[in-house]
């Protein structure tokens, strides 16, 4: 069945590309008239020189009254021709970006349209939608658009010379929780590389995490900066008490079901190996226009800030988790005593949501900004409003235990 499919596929693909086709395009010519400007834009891009609409959406739509048979692209149908890249973005992090929002159980108490129709959450984790029809879900019917390879090279003209440059990244990673962007554009390489785009005398973000256009992304320490291969006690102490918060480990340091979704979402490097290799894999391109010692200082400083940053955070999971076990806020059924971060905002008291914007805002910015040279972002935006975060934390903590001397109810 497969191989009859595969030729099927070729013989299609032959067809599509034929520059005999490509002349009488009839999608063309009426699409020419619907929305002119999205054909001009295909006419822009290299692949119009050797294909046309039909290498993409197929041929079953041929006119006003079957528009549901056009096929919308995805992953699979880029790989016929784009093996490589394909390959390498699934091995990836970018692909498990749609997986990360399925598996928290947060994201299903959610609105449909803000999780799945691009209205929140998915309008950045549009990925890894191989086939849309093995998707078990209500979420589906919101599901329609949105495929990978676009995030970078938009369509129709799905350029290179556009995916090269570090605005492409710029329309998921900025702001609250991953703030590369602003980071970035406002550190030393960021500005030398924008002030003189041609000289490239500095890097840009696809020199560090897509060296050699190797479309696999991931980091060693990700999104959630963790180092669980660090063998200093006083890391691992702080490391154990995030992941209890997390929710990955139980509070007497048991993994929970959540270490799966850890798992299957690849949220952190588990072993030394993995996370060695990533570290290399970025430091060779420092090294490219730096010292080793250079490269090495610069990211043992981070690490060691990374630690500092930890430490008040674990101070202030431990405070919150106090607060659940002695009562003075509920803890609902099924979850533990220590806070659910992954639960993000939908948490009931003050003191958790600050806890959740020390997790969410002023932790991800005190050490996103260590790895992107980022003073500013590390100071002003990261550790100093820590630091206010938990003196708050620590005063409510007083009152809730000053006005309700008897414990809540559960
Ligand atoms: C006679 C006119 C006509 C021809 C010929 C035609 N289309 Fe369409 N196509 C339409 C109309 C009408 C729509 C609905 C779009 C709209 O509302 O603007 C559409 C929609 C589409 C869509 C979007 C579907 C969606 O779900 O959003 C794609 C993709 C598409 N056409 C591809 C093609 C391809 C490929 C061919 C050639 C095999 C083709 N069209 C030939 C009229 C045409
Ligand atoms: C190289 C592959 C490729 C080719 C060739 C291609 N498209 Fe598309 N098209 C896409 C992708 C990718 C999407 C977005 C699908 C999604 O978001 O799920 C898309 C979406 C669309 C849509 C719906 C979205 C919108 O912006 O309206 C229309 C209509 C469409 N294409 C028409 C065309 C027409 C007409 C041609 C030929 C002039 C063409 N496409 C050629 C890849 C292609
Ligand atoms: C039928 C085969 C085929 C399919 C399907 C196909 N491509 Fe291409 N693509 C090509 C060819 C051929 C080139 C030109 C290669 C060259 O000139 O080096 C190309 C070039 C490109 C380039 C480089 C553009 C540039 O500016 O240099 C990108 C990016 C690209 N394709 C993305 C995609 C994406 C994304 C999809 C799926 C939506 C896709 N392609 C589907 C054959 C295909
Ligand atoms: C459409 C939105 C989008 C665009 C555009 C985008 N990314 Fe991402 N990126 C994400 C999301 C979402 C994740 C997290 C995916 C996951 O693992 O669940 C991610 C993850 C990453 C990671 C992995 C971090 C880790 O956990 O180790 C790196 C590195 C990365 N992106 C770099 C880039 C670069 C460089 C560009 C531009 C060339 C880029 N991204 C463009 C949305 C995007
Ligand atoms: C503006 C685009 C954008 C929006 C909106 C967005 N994310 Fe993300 N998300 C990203 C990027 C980019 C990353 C990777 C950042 C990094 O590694 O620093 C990411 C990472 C994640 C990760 C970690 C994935 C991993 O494996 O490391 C989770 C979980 C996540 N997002 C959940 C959500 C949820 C839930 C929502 C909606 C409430 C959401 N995101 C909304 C862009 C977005
Ligand atoms: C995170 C951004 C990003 C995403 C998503 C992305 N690309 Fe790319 N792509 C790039 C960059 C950057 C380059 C240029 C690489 C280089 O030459 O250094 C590139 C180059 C390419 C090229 C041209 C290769 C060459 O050397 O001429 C093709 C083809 C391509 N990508 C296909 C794809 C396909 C297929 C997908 C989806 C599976 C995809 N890309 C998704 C960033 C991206
Ligand atoms: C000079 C190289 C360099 C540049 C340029 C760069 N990064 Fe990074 N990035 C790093 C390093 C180093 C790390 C930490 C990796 C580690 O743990 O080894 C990192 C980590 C990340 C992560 C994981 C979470 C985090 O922030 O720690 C994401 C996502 C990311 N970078 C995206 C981007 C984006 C998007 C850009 C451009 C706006 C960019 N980076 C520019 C070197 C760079
Ligand atoms: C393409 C060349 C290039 C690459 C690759 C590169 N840098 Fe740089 N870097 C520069 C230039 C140019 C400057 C500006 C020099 C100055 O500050 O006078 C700079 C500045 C710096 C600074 C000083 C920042 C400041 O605020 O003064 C540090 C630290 C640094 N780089 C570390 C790194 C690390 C770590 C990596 C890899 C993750 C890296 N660089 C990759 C070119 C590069």
């Amino acid at each position: 069945m497969k191989k009859y499919f595969v030729a099927f596929m070729m013989i299609g693909l032959v067809l599509a590309v034929s520059p005999a086709w490509a002349k009488m395009s009839e999608c063309e010519e009426c699409h020419a008239k619907l929305s002119p400007e999205l054909v001009k834009d295909f006419n822009r891009g290299v692949m119009s020189k050797t294909m046309t609409c039909k290498a993409c959406h197929g041929s079953s739509h041929q006119g006003n009254d079957d528009v549901d048979k056009a096929k919308l692209p995805t992953i699979a149908t880029c790989q016929m021709c784009h093996n490589e890249q394909a390959e390498q973005y699934l091995a990836g992090k970018h692909a498990k970006g749609l997986l990360a929002i399925e598996v928290l159980p947060f994201t299903h108490g959610q609105p449909q349209p803000y999780i799945a129709g691009q209205k929140g959450c998915n309008g950045c984790h549009t990925m890894g939608l191989v086939d849309a029809k093995s998707r078990d879900t209500e979420w589906r019917k919101y599901y329609k658009y949105g495929m990978d390879c676009q995030n970078c090279h938009t369509r129709h003209a799905f350029s290179k010379a556009e995916a090269l440059e570090p605005e492409a990244c710029m329309t998921c990673h900025e702001g609250f929780d991953h703030a590369q962007w602003e980071m970035y554009s406002s550190s030393k390489h960021g500005v030398a590389y924008l002030l003189n785009r041609e000289a490239h005398r500095a890097p840009k973000c696809q020199d560090c995490h897509m060296p050699g256009g190797d479309h696999r992304v991931r980091t060693a320490v990700g999104f959630l900066g963790l180092d669980l291969t660090s063998q200093d006690p006083e890391m691992q102490k702080y490391q154990g008490i995030i992941l209890k918060g997390l929710g990955v480990l139980d509070a007497e340091g048991n993994p929970t079901a959540l270490m799966d979704v850890v798992k299957a979402g690849d949220l952190a490097r588990l072993d030394a190996e993995t996370f060695n290799a990533e570290r290399k894999r970025i430091t060779d391109t420092c090294r490219q226009c730096h010292s080793g010692n250079f490269v090495d200082q610069n990211m043992k400083n981070a690490d060691a800030q990374l630690k500092e940053v930890n430490k008040v955070f674990a101070e202030a999971i431990e405070i919150v988790a106090g607060l659940r076990r002695d009562g003075y806020i509920k803890v609902k059924e099924g979850e533990g005593v220590y806070p659910q971060l992954l639960q993000f905002y939908e948490v009931d008291t003050e003191v958790e949501q600050i806890l959740y914007e020390m997790f969410m805002d002023h932790r991800m910015k005190a050490f996103q900004a260590t790895y992107h040279l980022n003073p500013d972002y590390a100071t002003w935006y990261g550790y100093a409003k820590m630091k206010k975060d938990l003196v708050e934390i620590k005063e409510l903590d007083h009152a809730m235990r000053a006005s309700h001397p008897a414990k809540v109810e559960s």
